[in-house]
């Protein structure tokens, strides 16, 4: 299967803010209503602000295409503790290590990463088939390489609810766990007494 990208503001300067709502309200992900929330209410204005960027992947079905992903990313800084250094990977440690900046008043280490803000299969009409999760999280790593090329930094990071299988779809693709940190009042596992992972990985 082939796959193409369109960013979100490429979208709407071609075919126009309305009839760009109109294709991402057929969006949806019956698992996580965070996901359909942020594409249909917030990614054109974040888009639009520079705050982050949204890409929706394409495959053609029958010579029509079908929207069957996207994803959100962010340069952001990432503060990570001597004690979460420490439990990653020996490699991942001796990357973060020789290239952070090291703060010695609070302990941590400071460094500019992409943070995966939201990434997603599509499952209106079983569009979810036509990609596998670890094509789609490649497809972002390699723009966030590409990225990083331009503008510094090589680590990538995720955040996912506490679930296993979310935990899972990162680890294989070289992501470890460095922290947690408590929902955001906006996030649906708001209520659910359980924290959000953190994951990280450097880019080579
Ligand atoms: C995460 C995702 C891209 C992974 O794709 P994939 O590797 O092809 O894997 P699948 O879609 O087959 O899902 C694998 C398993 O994870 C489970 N899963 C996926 N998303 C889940 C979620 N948000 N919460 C709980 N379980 C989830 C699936 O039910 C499936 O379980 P099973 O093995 O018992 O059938 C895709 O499942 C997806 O788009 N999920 C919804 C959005 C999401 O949760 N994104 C991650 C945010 S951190």
């Amino acid at each position: 299967m082939s796959y193409f990208h369109i960013p979100l503001l490429a979208m709407e300067r071609e075919i126009g803010r309305e009839e760009t709502k109109k294709l991402i309200s057929s969006f949806t992900c019956p698992r996580n209503p965070d996901i359909v929330n942020y594409l249909k209410k917030s990614a054109i204005a974040h888009a639009a602000g520079g705050i982050t960027q949204t890409h929706l992947i394409f495959a053609k079905k029958e010579n029509v295409p079908v929207m069957i992903a996207y994803f959100t990313i962010m340069p952001k800084t990432l503060f990570i503790s001597d004690k979460s250094v420490n439990q990653l990977p020996p490699k991942t440690k001796a990357g973060i290590v020789s290239s952070a900046a090291y703060d010695e008043y609070r302990k941590q280490y400071e460094l500019p990463a992409t943070l995966i803000v939201q990434i997603s299969k599509n499952f209106t009409d079983n569009a979810n088939r036509m990609i596998s999760g670890a094509d789609l999280l490649e497809i972002a790593l390699g723009m966030i390489k590409k990225a990083q090329s331009l503008t510094g930094g090589s680590i990538v990071y995720a955040e996912c609810n506490d679930n296993k299988k979310l935990i899972e779809y990162y680890k294989p693709n070289g992501f470890a766990i460095f922290g947690e940190r408590l929902p955001e009042a906006s996030e649906n596992d708001r209520n659910s007494g359980k924290m959000i992972k953190q994951m990280l990985k450097i880019i080579d």
